[in-house]
């Protein structure tokens, strides 16, 4: 390339108010429309080998501009472009330096007339975005398994590609697996495929790229209804698809609320325990962990959390990871709106307490800077912005909306915004204008009362900001204190009601100092350590380790062992480390499991145990 045309280039660049930071790819110059996989896992070597052929349009006005790529740890094997006959011929390359959050950007000489490249590669044992299971870390204890999670910056380790959500591509692929294994994609599935080993899919509407999805292992699938299915380990099926059962009116109701659902089916695949998120939106499948199998449907607020993304995230995209909050914030906003739908008021309430109790907590510990919507995220990692400031703020700012001017009023505007936006990519600028154009401007009057930018840019919450309230948990609250300063026995408490959240809000408003004889008194009549509900066993074990309730430990330990949920463990992590003993006990448990954790998780415990390296 030229140096005239690079400068050019830069000063395009600069102009770009869509600039991803967390890309070194230029989509303005050349854009990848689809993309072509064929994947070949490794157990053993624990390797996906692969090519990706990229199907490409190049802006005119940069004729001979390289194409520049995303890559984490690939091994570049060849590089071959293809004209619009169809002939290959390798290429020039090169690879950048690596970037510990980046990856190294790898550079393509793309002759002026050419249509696709096709790379071929292979992944590095320990990619950002997968996990290879062996048999005994399945529930199936039989076959290994592989999964991927691609968001926020890691499909550019298993794909090279333009790694940012400004851009959109459609996808197909074929993978090939030892035989008796079913693969699935985000993407359309064939649950009744037979197992020889070949699996071919096609994703035929744009999405970005961190949507990519795929996983293998020995995994059955159960309907629940006319367009939603589980898909799990064997042993996991029949409880899965009983905890999931709503799953076709939740849909129904989000279709009422927000228009057509556009992603065909609306699939759940439920992961092995290390999974590190509680789920991921994967369009026409999402991802979810196993913890929120709890045998009594007391968890499926997420599998409304995750649909909800069907429009809000997967429709409707955050252009850069500093936007992240039109794909959050929206997604709890709908989140609750659904969860108010099927299981009324109370329920929706306890939920946006719940949310609020976690903000105020979260917002106490963070910088001011990292408080606002439109976070600054420079030269940072994108998972620093996942906090509850973009969820739960995000979703309040909508609330806030939906107050001044009025449930029908907002609703169709929200309507209005995912037609108009179907399929695209936004900024918060973008989003916030159109929000002025289409709502805020038709009512002055009301308008007067939302502080949109301190909304967006300010730290905390406005003045003005709702405040969720529910006068059942509030009760709760107080049974909680009463009983806390022996004006209550717990036999008096009025448990038989209670779901998982009040027993959690119950736990929440129990002071820090319980101290152990009166943890001893609330596990001896309540068995919390024996507890099955995921939710409420990490809010009991993170007491047991601040109150040092040392008959939980076993449990903790197990606990530790088997989840890799990030947010059950991180906390749990945290708080041993305040002790001596504690902090013994977690690198004694940590330096056993780290190997049986995920990448991201590892990550996020290295930094509060010491990655192995560190500590010896
Ligand atoms: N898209 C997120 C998960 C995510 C965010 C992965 C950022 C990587 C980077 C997903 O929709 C999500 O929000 N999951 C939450 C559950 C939700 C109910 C708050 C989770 O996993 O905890
Ligand atoms: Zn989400």
């Amino acid at each position: 390339m030229s140096n005239i045309q690079h400068d050019v280039r830069t000063a395009y660049r600069a102009d770009v108010s869509k600039r991803d930071l967390h890309s070194y790819s230029e989509p303005e110059v050349i854009r990848v429309q689809h993309l072509d996989l064929e994947l070949r896992p490794l157990f053993e070597e624990r390797i996906l080998e692969g090519t990706a052929t990229l199907q490409l349009v190049r802006n005119p006005e940069y004729p001979t501009a390289p194409l520049i790529l995303d890559t984490g740890d690939l091994d570049i094997r060849r590089v071959e472009t293809a004209s619009r006959e169809g002939s290959h011929k390798r290429t020039e390359y090169e690879i950048g330096p690596s970037d510990a959050i980046l990856g190294a950007p790898l550079t393509i000489d793309l002759p002026r007339d050419v249509s696709h490249v096709r790379i071929t590669y292979s992944t590095a044992p320990n990619a950002s975005a997968l996990q290879w299971l062996d048999p005994v870390q399945t529930a199936g204890k039989k076959y290994p398994f592989l999964f991927t999670q691609s968001q926020a910056i890691h499909a550019r380790s298993w794909i090279p590609l333009q790694d940012t959500p400004s851009v959109r591509l459609t996808y197909s692929a074929h993978v090939q697996t030892p035989a008796g294994l079913l693969a699935v994609m985000s993407a359309e599935n064939n649950p009744n495929a037979a197992r020889d080993g070949s699996h071919s899919f096609r994703m035929s509407r744009p999405i970005p790229p961190y949507l990519i999805a795929l996983a293998i292992g020995d995994l059955e699938f159960a309907p629940t209804g006319p367009r939603t299915g589980v898909f799990s380990e064997r042993p996991l099926i029949s409880s899965a698809a009983y905890e999931f059962a709503d799953a076709e009116k939740m849909l129904e109701a989000a279709e009422q609320l927000y228009g057509p659902y556009l992603w065909d089916r609306f699939d759940i695949l439920v992961l092995p325990p290390s999974f590190p998120y509680g789920g991921m939106e994967n369009p026409g499948l999402i991802f979810v962990t196993p913890t929120l199998i709890a045998g009594d449907r007391s968890l499926v607020s997420l599998i409304a959390h995750e649909l909800s993304h069907a429009w809000s995230g997967n429709l409707v995209t955050n252009a850069t990871w500093r936007d992240f909050w039109l794909n959050e914030g929206f997604t709890t906003y709908i989140e609750h709106r659904i969860q108010e739908h099927l299981y009324g008021k109370r329920r929706a309430e306890i939920e946006e307490v719940l949310a609020l109790q976690r903000l105020d907590e979260e917002m106490e510990r963070l910088d001011p800077r990292d408080q606002v919507l439109h976070i600054n995220l420079d030269g940072r990692d994108p998972e620093c912005g996942v906090t509850q400031v973009p969820y739960v703020k995000g979703a309040l700012f909508l609330k806030s909306l939906e107050k001044a001017f009025g449930r029908e009023r907002f609703d169709s505007y929200l309507r209005k915004y995912f037609e108009h936006f179907a399929f695209q990519s936004v900024t918060t600028g973008e989003a916030i204008q159109y929000l002025k154009e289409n709502l805020l401007s038709k009512h002055p009057d009301l308008t007067a009362r939302i502080p949109v930018e301190e909304w967006v840019s300010a730290p905390g919450l406005p003045a003005s900001a709702p405040r969720p309230v529910s006068p059942w948990l509030d009760k709760i609250k107080k049974e909680a204190q009463d009983w806390q300063q022996h004006k209550l026995a717990l036999d008096e408490l009025n448990t038989d009601q209670w779901g998982a959240q009040e027993w959690l809000y119950f736990l929440r408003s129990l002071s820090a100092e319980l101290g152990f004889a009166r943890m001893t008194e609330l596990d001896e009549t309540f068995h919390l350590t024996q507890s099955r509900n995921a939710e409420l066993l990490q809010q009991w074990l993170l007491m047991a380790v601040r109150c040092q309730y040392t008959p939980a430990y076993p449990r903790l330990e197990d606990f530790l062992s088997s989840v890799g949920r990030r947010i059950f463990i991180k906390p749990l992590y945290e708080e041993l480390l305040k002790t001596e003993n504690g902090k013994k006990l977690a690198e004694a448990i940590y330096s056993r499991v780290r190997s049986q954790y995920h990448p991201i998780s590892q990550t996020a415990i290295d930094k509060i145990v010491g990655s192995p390296k560190a500590s010896s």
